[in-house]
């Protein structure tokens, strides 16, 4: 795979893993088979702490792009920078090490349906540590109270034993947000995050996304096509189109005369 090494990724690579910046993509590319080009020469770059709202109509190439900033996809050349770790350049366990620092949160929910919406959180934190020190570092009442107080966070310690199956989409996806808190993690990636959710419920987990993020001082990446949670929960505005970004805003600019553009 040509995978480059510009400047800013050097850049990246020369702090340690404290550095300001959580995420550093510099020539992204990727196609699916002999299918157009979806990403076709990403830059981006994205300071610890900063939420940031990634726009752009259907099949522009936000999800890819959302899977390659975790090697879920593998970019076909350019190189993604995780908490100053060059991802191209690690095996398997390492990328498994970074992913874990990572709460991934999509459209759907992906609960395990017949288990309980604790048992649900309590997944989250398997990925911390090697299996099983986990549980020689804390006792199970331990990770059950810290599972429960992430429920508390998105307000739904009352449903700690009901099944996933039974919850509602918006109860399903704070669930599922809850989840992505036990894994402790430093940054979310969130992929369409509340398309699922009707508005009041989506505008609720939006505002409750976002302000944990805050809390915490964690990096948060999500797409969405609803411009006015891109203004009102980001501070910065990225676009694609074409397989580029074709907009890159801080949402203080006020954006509106540029949006149009990226879904022409
Ligand atoms: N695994 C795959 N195999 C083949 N083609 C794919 C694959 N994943 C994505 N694509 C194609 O890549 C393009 C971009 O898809 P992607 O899902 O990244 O777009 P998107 O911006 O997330 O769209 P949406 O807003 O509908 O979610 C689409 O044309 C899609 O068909
Ligand atoms: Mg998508």
């Amino acid at each position: 795979m040509p995978h480059g090494g510009g400047a800013v990724v050097e850049d990246a690579l020369a702090k340690t893993p404290s550095s300001a910046k959580d995420i550093v993509v510099e020539g992204l590319e990727k196609q699916f088979g002999d299918g157009p080009p979806v990403l076709r020469g990403i830059d981006l770059s994205v300071r610890r702490g900063e939420t940031v709202a990634l726009i752009g109509a259907n099949g522009a190439g936000k999800s890819t792009l959302m899977r390659c900033l975790l090697h879920l996809v593998k970019p076909d050349a350019g190189e993604v920078v995780l908490f100053g770790v060059r991802l191209s350049r690690v095996r398997q366990r390492e990328l498994r090490r970074v992913r874990n620092r990572v709460g991934f949160v999509f459209q759907r929910h992906n609960l395990v349906p017949r288990l309980s919406a604790l048992a649900n959180v309590l997944h989250g934190a398997l990925g911390r540590s090697p299996f099983g020190a986990l549980h020689r570092s804390l006792s199970p009442a331990a990770l059950r109270d810290e599972a429960m107080a992430c429920l508390e966070r998105v307000g739904l310690a009352h449903l700690a034993r009901q099944r996933a199956d039974t919850l509602s989409c918006g109860q399903s996806q704070r669930v599922a947000i809850a989840r992505a808190l036990m894994q402790r993690p430093e940054m979310l990636l969130a992929d369409e995050p509340v398309a699922s959710l009707d508005p009041a419920a989506g505008e609720e987990v939006m505002d409750l996304f976002t302000s944990l993020a805050r809390q915490e001082g964690l990096t948060l990446v999500f797409t969405t096509h609803n411009m006015r949670h891109a203004l009102t929960y980001a501070q910065r505005i990225v676009g694609l189109r074409d397989g580029r970004i074709a907009l890159d805003r801080p949402t203080t600019d006020g954006l509106d005369c540029e949006l149009a553009p990226i879904f022409a």
